[in-house]
């Protein structure tokens, strides 16, 4: 049978679009992909030796396919044009100002691109939304569509949420859980998703490849992120609960996870969540509550995002309280910055909040990280320079050296792998270490003298009665 699409188009580079793609153009031999973004220096970056995103494995993925079936343009108009299927993977940032402002879903995004493919495009074609957007985003971009086609032209819009997370997209994308494919309950309809549901065959078993109608498919991608967001809400709550009791929240989540029914994962608790999703798709899912007037579900998420926020607030002041009630003047060594490990992405980045809470206190932070750019740092802690309370290391040694204690913030695999008695010796007294992710070895760390804290769990009882004369040596 002849194939159903050769040429697939991609509008944004992003996190999404950059890595979906790649994959895709592997995957797929016999189909063209061309990613286009209005951004010049992005898609200039996506065609040089050094992309403009971090992923582990992507980079040889790009090398192997650029110039072959894979191509990153500016260049919009024609490659829209020859596609036969087009992806919408662009931002969809929270709205800053107007109606659901704070909270609501900014598509003016989406919505310029389905103009601008109603405007330039002469054939029929199926359009793919790949954005998280809000339940019945794909209705406006029919509409849009449909008040803007050439005669004789015709859409099927599709909603295809993408799964992957950051750090693990190559194999998110290769090994997908699920894909789903939402579109309109006709003939219609149908071809178009089994045109789509063909192009992930290439690689993705059948019985993994979930056909249902739009509006689930919308909803299902919001509903996944607000519950892995609630799982580890949930969690940082217990975690207050074992500071204040002397339960370990370790040894609680390990409990918890084993039952059957709940699992292991994202159980780990830790300063907080962030990234570019969580925060948004559940601001959303508030709002699409809000406006349909179902207050008590719009309440029950709030708390999720509420719950974060107190985490972040909590562990902030646990600094400030440690360290005799006073940073001010203090240097303070934050290790991590990235909202998770195995990226660059600082969006929404617990990091942000505990540093600027510690600069508000007047500490002088001096940040590490391995993967984020230096620019990218000092934008978000509104910095124009690294004159006022903010030093950037290249080295974590360098960045410890002086300190009265070490935040972390991020669970780089490398920050358990380093040398704390370096550290240690290279720090002012009482040397602390403040562990936001519980990735480090703790009695260790008290073994070398460090006063240790972490979430979940109060602080050793070895340091108090070393270095302040508690009764109870142990
Ligand atoms: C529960 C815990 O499961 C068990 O581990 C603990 O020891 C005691 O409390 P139980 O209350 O007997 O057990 O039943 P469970 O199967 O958990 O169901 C509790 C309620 O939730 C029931 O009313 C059940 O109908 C309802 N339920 C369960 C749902 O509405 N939806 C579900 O998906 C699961
Ligand atoms: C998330 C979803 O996992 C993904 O399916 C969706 O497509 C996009 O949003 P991402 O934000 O990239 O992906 O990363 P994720 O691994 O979900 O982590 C989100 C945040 O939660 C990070 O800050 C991470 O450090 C934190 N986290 C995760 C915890 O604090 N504890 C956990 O147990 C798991
Ligand atoms: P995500 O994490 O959702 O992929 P990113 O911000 O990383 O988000 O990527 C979105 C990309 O979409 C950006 O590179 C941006 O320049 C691009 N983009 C946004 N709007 C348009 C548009 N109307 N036309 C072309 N590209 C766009």
């Amino acid at each position: 049978a002849e194939a159903p699409i050769r040429k697939i188009c991609c509008i944004g580079a992003g996190y999404v679009g950059g890595p979906t793609c790649s994959i895709l153009a592997l995957k797929c031999p016999d189909i063209q992909v061309t990613v286009v973004d209005r951004n010049e220096l992005r898609i200039n970056q996506w065609n040089s030796e050094k992309l403009p995103i971090f992923e582990p494995g992507l980079e040889e993925i790009v090398k192997q396919c650029r110039g072959k079936n894979l191509f990153f343009s500016t260049d919009m108009v024609p490659a829209l044009k020859e596609a036969d299927l087009i992806f919408i993977s662009v931002n969809t940032p929270t709205k800053t100002f107007g109606l659901g402002k704070g909270r609501a879903a900014d598509l003016k995004f989406v919505e310029s691109c389905a103009r601008l493919i109603a405007e330039v495009c002469d054939r029929s074609k199926i359009i793919v939304e790949k954005s998280t957007v809000p339940v019945r985003s794909a209705a406006s971009i029919v509409n849009v569509l449909k008040a803007n086609t050439k005669p004789g032209v015709s859409y099927q819009v599709l909603s295809n949420p993408e799964f992957l997370a950051e750090g693990t997209a190559v194999n998110d994308l290769t090994n997908p859980d699920r894909v789903l494919i939402g579109g309109e309950e006709s003939d219609e309809g149908r071809k178009a998703i089994d045109a789509l549901s063909w192009v992930y065959h290439h690689w993705v078993p059948a019985e993994k490849i979930i056909k249902m109608n739009t509006w689930s498919s919308e909803l299902s991608k919001l509903a996944a992120n607000a519950f892995l967001a609630q799982r580890i809400s949930s969690i940082n709550a217990i975690s207050a609960v074992c500071e204040a009791t002397g339960a370990d929240v370790s040894e609680v989540a390990k409990a918890i996870g084993l039952d059957s029914r709940l699992g292991p994962k994202f159980l780990q608790a830790s300063v907080g969540w962030g990234g570019s999703c969580f925060q948004k798709d559940i601001l959303n899912l508030v709002y699409i509550s809000e406006s349909l007037n179902l207050t008590s579900v719009a309440a029950y998420w709030q708390q999720v995002i509420d719950m974060n926020e107190y985490q972040k607030t909590r562990f902030g002041q646990r600094i400030v309280q440690a360290m005799f009630n006073t940073i001010t003047d203090k240097h303070i060594a934050i290790l991590g910055f990235a909202f998770k490990k195995n990226t660059g992405d600082t969006r929404e980045s617990p990091a942000i909040y505990v540093a600027k809470h510690l600069l508000e206190e007047g500490a002088c932070l001096h940040i590490f990280d391995p993967k984020v750019e230096r620019a990218q740092i000092l934008l978000d802690l509104d910095q124009s320079d690294e004159k006022t309370g903010v030093t950037i290391h290249e080295d974590p040694y360098e960045a410890a050296k002086g300190t009265h204690a070490l935040v972390i913030c991020t669970e780089w695999d490398q920050f358990s792998t380093y040398d704390y008695q370096r550290m240690y010796d290279s720090m002012l007294k009482p040397a602390f270490v403040f562990d936001g992710r519980k990735i480090l070895n703790h009695s260790a760390l008290s073994e070398i003298g460090f006063h240790v804290e972490t979430i979940g769990k109060r602080p050793g009882e070895s340091f108090q009665a070393q270095n302040w004369g508690g009764a109870n040596n142990v």
